[in-house]
């Protein structure tokens, strides 16, 4: 029976108000009063992350726009974590804990996500500089070797994530081979 009782309130709630003798003005100005408070309280719903990004292991912030996040595999995140470790204080402008030192070193090394230098790069010669340093490769010394210190699936991994960030985005040459056709 509360419910039958409720129902009799809201549908007095007219005659109440006559017997108060507000305006109607008043009325209306406390309608929209409850609207607002009402509409004050709506929150929007958070945004979704979307289907590849549930699937991923972890996510990168495109370093040219924040407001894309890159779905990274397990190998991929993987090679986050040793980039983040490593290779952050020469290869990105800024680290976590400040500036990096890129700006110090000649030649300056690429960013890890420049595409435009990196992608022309084959898989095999980026392990290769990364296991045995520049020097071993006619390049700078100032690019340490890290195969005493990474093992080989770490340094697979970190090549992963470049390949993750890269701008322009990297395309494997078996793509590439498929649009020759
Ligand atoms: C102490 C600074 C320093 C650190 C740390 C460092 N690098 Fe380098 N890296 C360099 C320099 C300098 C070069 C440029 C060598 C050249 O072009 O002669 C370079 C070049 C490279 C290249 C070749 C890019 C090109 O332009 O041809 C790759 C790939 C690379 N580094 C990957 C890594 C990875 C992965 C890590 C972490 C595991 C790392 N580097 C850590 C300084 C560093």
């Amino acid at each position: 029976m509360a419910k039958a009782k409720w129902l009799v309130e809201i549908c007095g709630l007219p005659f109440t108000v006559c017997r108060l003798k507000l305006s109607p003005r008043v009325v209306i100005a406390l309608l929209i009063c409850g609207c607002l408070t009402l509409a004050a309280c709506y929150k929007k719903p958070a945004a979704m992350p979307s289907d590849s990004q549930l699937k991923a292991y972890d996510t990168e912030q495109d370093w040219n726009d924040p407001q894309h996040l890159i779905p990274l595999n397990y190998l991929q995140a993987e090679g986050k974590r040793v980039f983040y470790n490593n290779c952050v204080w020469c290869h990105a402008d800024t680290t976590p804990a400040g500036p990096s030192n890129r700006g110090n070193l000649t030649p300056t090394p690429a960013l890890m996500d420049d595409g435009a230098t990196l992608n022309g790069l084959s898989d095999e010669f980026m392990q290769n500089i990364i296991t045995l340093g520049g020097s071993a490769m006619g390049r700078s010394a100032m690019m340490p070797p890290w195969g005493r210190t990474l093992t080989p699936d770490e340094i697979r991994a970190v090549v992963a994530y470049a390949r993750a960030v890269a701008q322009p985005p990297y395309r494997p040459p078996s793509s590439r081979a498929k649009d020759a056709d």
